[in-house]
């Protein structure tokens, strides 16, 4: 499997410095885990990966989530239902995690961060911006 580390670039500012800082260390935890590699056997440091990931997302979505509401956000339901969808898939690999395989784990969450966070930074969370700009 071919990718591209992620690099911040400003043009994935959403003008908020505390989003902005949450979204660059969840792009870190991406970047750690193409480094580490898709085969290297280390569960343990993948194990705490998964326990970051959901206990980072957890604190980071609800803080941005009051950041909508706080500035009248329309679409604060639909972008709610998104994060949700992110947490639940998370929870299903962290649930398949102890049987399953460790390779497979790694391809399945790189490709969710990919395909969803990533995504979602540089799309959903966008949409959001011109209201918390005022
Ligand atoms: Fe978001």
């Amino acid at each position: 499997m071919t990718m591209e580390l992620v690099a911040w670039d400003d043009k994935m500012s959403v003008g908020v410095d505390v989003l902005d800082e949450d979204h660059r260390r969840l792009l870190d935890m991406f970047n750690s885990l193409l480094e580490n590699g898709v085969a290297k056997r280390n569960r343990e440091a993948l194990s705490a990966l998964l326990a970051d990931l959901r206990d980072y997302t957890d604190v980071h979505f609800s803080r941005e989530e009051a950041f909508m509401q706080r500035n009248g956000y329309p679409d604060l339901d639909s972008h709610r239902a998104a994060h949700r969808y992110f947490v639940d898939e998370v929870e299903k690999l962290r649930h398949d995690f102890d049987g399953g395989n460790e390779t497979m784990l790694r391809i399945d969450l790189i490709l969710l961060l990919k395909d969803w966070l990533i995504e979602h930074i540089q799309s959903t969370d966008m949409q959001y911006k011109p209201y918390v700009l005022g």
